[in-house]
Formats: C-alpha cells, structure tokens, sequence
C-alpha cells in the first residue's frame, strides 16, 4: 500500500495556509478553466504535492472515458461527499448513453481508510477492502477498475486509455511526477494515471471532506477559505455558492 504520509498531519498545516491566504468569497480565488483544469498552477494547488495535482486533474477528466464526457467525479462529486450526485437512480449511468452500472456507487470521500481484506482475528469476519464486495485492496487497483468497465467509463483498452493520456494539456506532468518514460507504454501509463489517482484520493477527498464539516459549523470564518480551496479540486463549484446550514 502507498499510503503516505497520514492525511490528518497533512491535513493541518494545508488548513493553516488556508487560513492565511487571500482567498475570499464570490471571488479572488484561482480562476478555473474548462474541466478539472486549473488556469494558476501555483495557487490552485496549494497543499497538494505534485502527484496529488495530476491525480486531482486526472479524476476530473472527462477526456478520458468513452465517448468523452465522464469523469471519475461525475459519479464521485465533491459537493455530494464523492458520491454520485444522481440520486433518481439506484445505480450509476455509464458513459455509453443507455448503459448503467449493476450496483449503486459507494462515496470516494474516506475510501482512503478502508484496509485491505483481510479476516479479522477477534470477530472471525472478513472487513476491508474497496467496493462493495471488497475485491480491490488498494486505491490505485481500485481506480484501475472504471476507466476499462464498459458500464463506467468504457474505454475498450489500456491503449485507448494511452493515447487520451497523452493527449491531455497537462500530459507533461506524467513526466515530471514519474520520469520521462512515464507515458512510454500502455502498461505504464495506466499504472502512473492509478498511483496518481490514488494520490488525490488518499488525500484530496479527506481534506475536502474535513473541510466540508468545518465549513458547515464554522462557515463564517471557514466556508470562504473553504469555497476557494474547493473550487481548485472541482471546477463545478460555482462562484456564488455559499455553504450555509
Ligand atoms: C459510472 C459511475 C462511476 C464512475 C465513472 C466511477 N465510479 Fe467509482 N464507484 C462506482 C460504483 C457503482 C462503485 C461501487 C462498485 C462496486 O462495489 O462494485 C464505485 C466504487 C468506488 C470506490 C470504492 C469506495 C469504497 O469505500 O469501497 C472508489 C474509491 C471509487 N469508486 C473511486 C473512483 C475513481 C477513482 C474513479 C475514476 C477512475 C471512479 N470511481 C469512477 C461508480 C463510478
């Protein structure tokens, strides 16, 4: 597993360069460009690493399904807690017009926590393990999974799946984060486009997730910081939205 460092002592000196920046309600925020990219690559990604940023712009992509037009945040939105904002339907629609999914989706917001599957010793039950049945152990295998379901994303292959990669704005940074072979072949490409999604969602999801529940209670002194910093990992949060009780 790649779970490092822990999300919560991250999570702490990120809120504190919230506190102290400039971002400010109904504006003065980054300015968001098209879907999931962000125009000020220094602003916007405060308190992300490097693999954190490809991650989060790779997790709003929708580029990359089949045809073009769903991302993992269409069924994982931040404003719904990473779950599928559809809430008319008991599963999720696919990319394909007319194909839908064979479960509800699970939110994405604490996925980061489960542990791998594994038969506890005291109870004598099995727990852990990503989605509902368990059968992905981390979340880079987990996100290994939607891109190639034909119900979700529905690229046919992994080489599909490379040469959208390679055709994205911000395919440079593959090469910057993991070398400059990262987008040599299609095994690698697909490896180096999960690690970094599992990245943002190791960490990104739990912070936007905390910040939620601050803003909420404190959304006076927070939710202004915290509509900012949200507007950098999802370009559909509008500008004169305001988190109130
Ligand atoms: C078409 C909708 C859809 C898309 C697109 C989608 N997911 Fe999901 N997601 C689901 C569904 C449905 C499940 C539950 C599936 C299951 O249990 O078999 C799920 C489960 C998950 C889980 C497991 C959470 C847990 O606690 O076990 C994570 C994490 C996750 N998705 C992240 C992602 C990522 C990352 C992407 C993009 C690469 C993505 N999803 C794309 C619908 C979607």
């Amino acid at each position: 597993m790649t779970r490092s460092p822990s999300p919560i002592s991250r999570f702490v000196p990120m809120l504190c360069g919230l506190m102290l920046s400039s971002w400010a309600c109904g504006g003065g925020g980054p300015s968001v460009t098209g879907t999931g990219a962000v125009a000020d690559k220094g602003e916007a990604t405060a308190g992300l690493t490097p693999r954190e940023d490809l991650g989060r712009r790779l997790f709003f992509d929708e580029s990359l399904s089949d045809p073009p037009g769903q991302s993992c945040a269409s069924c994982h939105d931040p404003k719904v807690a990473f779950a599928d904002p559809v809430k008319s339907l008991p599963v999720s629609r696919g990319a394909v017009p007319g194909r839908y999914g064979n479960r509800n989706d699970l939110t994405a917001a604490y996925a980061a926590f489960v542990p791998p599957l594994h038969k506890d010793p005291e109870e004598d039950i099995w727990v852990g393990g990503l989605f509902w049945d368990g059968r992905a152990n981390t979340l880079a295998e987990q996100a290994m999974g939607p891109p190639l379901n034909p119900l979700e994303m529905a690229a046919r292959d992994r080489e599909v799946v490379l040469t959208r990669l390679r055709a994205l704005d911000y395919a440079a940074m593959f090469n910057d984060v993991f070398g400059p072979d990262a987008l040599s072949n299609a095994e690698r490409a697909f490896q180096h486009m999960a690690d970094a999604i599992e990245a943002f969602v190791n960490f990104g999801c739990i912070a936007t997730g905390i910040l939620q529940i601050l803003a909420l209670n404190f959304h006076e002194t927070i939710g202004c910081r915290y509509l900012g910093w949200l507007r950098t990992v999802s370009s559909t949060v509008p500008s004169e939205e305001v988190v109130t009780h």
